[in-house]
């Protein structure tokens, strides 16, 4: 029996091109997507329990805990593999919930990853990623754990390098609703897809976020800081909102940046990764 604490990274993503393609009779939306993973998140201790009963601290305001992505996480990799085991889980929470950087998912992943090596279940990633979709579109590439183009609901994923910049990320201070944007009936719908080797081509200057129109329409305070933070440095929505990115040559003008909104906005700066910090600590 293994009683040690496994610390576990569960990074952000963002979102560096975001493209609707169109709407399923589910009224999931079909996209394309370039993930890249940030060395910013939020961190997870996770240590096994013999009874089998799951416990996630602390709570999470306004997030009733059996509908936490970490405790749904645990409960449905129990049932799949009639584990008798449980675990006690600590949450580390610095990624904003409705931010578009993926934490609800990223927790989930790590979750699925860690109690996998935890009870030795021995799944592979394949599996764990099919698991991960039951929870939501945007976990099975942070099971995957590379940068990645992503179509369907973002979950047939291909293994892709970007570029590695400095990012500088702002928190508008308001909760984005994914269903009230993919909701929304002027969004992209229906467009032609590109294909991945012209989205690779064309580079970053030409990454948009096709959500960022509608998402500026129904929460002015992101429309504020997307067009603050164009006029500084190339910037883009993430997911569905709230966060704004902004890319920078270097480690000094993300400093700059940081220095110039202090106070104004909640802001960290980070390094995009092509590979997950959770997969390198795993060893997969
Ligand atoms: O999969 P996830 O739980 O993150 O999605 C939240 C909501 O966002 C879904 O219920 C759906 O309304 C919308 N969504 C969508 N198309 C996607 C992903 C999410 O319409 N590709």
């Amino acid at each position: 029996m293994n009683d040690a604490t496994l610390t576990l990274p569960a990074p952000a993503k963002l979102n560096r091109l975001l493209h609707i393609v169109g709407r399923r009779p589910d009224g999931y939306h079909e996209l394309q997507t370039l993930f890249q993973f940030l060395d910013h998140g939020d961190t997870l201790g996770i240590s096994c329990r013999e009874d089998g009963e799951v416990h996630l601290t602390p709570e999470i305001l306004g997030v009733p805990m059996d509908e936490n992505l970490i405790v749904r996480a645990a409960r449905l990799l129990q049932a799949e593999n009639d584990c008798r085991l449980g675990a006690d889980i600590h949450l580390e929470k610095r990624l904003p919930l409705g931010g578009g950087l993926g934490g609800g998912s990223s927790d989930a992943a790590t979750t699925l990853l860690g109690l996998n090596a935890l009870w030795g279940l021995g799944l592979p990633l394949d599996r764990l990623a099919e698991i991960g979709l039951c929870l939501g579109a945007d976990v099975p590439v942070f099971v995957r754990g590379h940068a990645a183009w992503g179509e369907g609901i973002g979950e047939r994923l291909t293994q892709v390098d970007l570029d590695t910049p400095w990012f500088v990320v702002i928190h508008p201070g308001v909760m984005v609703s994914t269903p009230a944007v993919f909701g929304a009936e002027e969004l992209t719908r229906n467009t032609p897809p590109i294909t991945m080797a012209r989205a690779l081509q064309g580079g970053a200057s030409s990454w948009r976020n096709d959500c960022e129109a509608t998402v500026k329409v129904l929460y002015p305070p992101v429309a504020e800081v997307i067009d603050w933070l164009s006029a500084r440095a190339p910037a883009m929505l993430t997911g569905t909102g709230a966060c704004v990115f902004a890319r920078l040559a270097n480690e000094s003008d993300a400093d700059q940046l940081l220095a110039e909104i202090s106070g104004r906005w909640q802001a960290f700066k980070a390094r995009g990764l092509n590979r997950s910090p959770l997969h390198d600590v795993l060893g997969r």
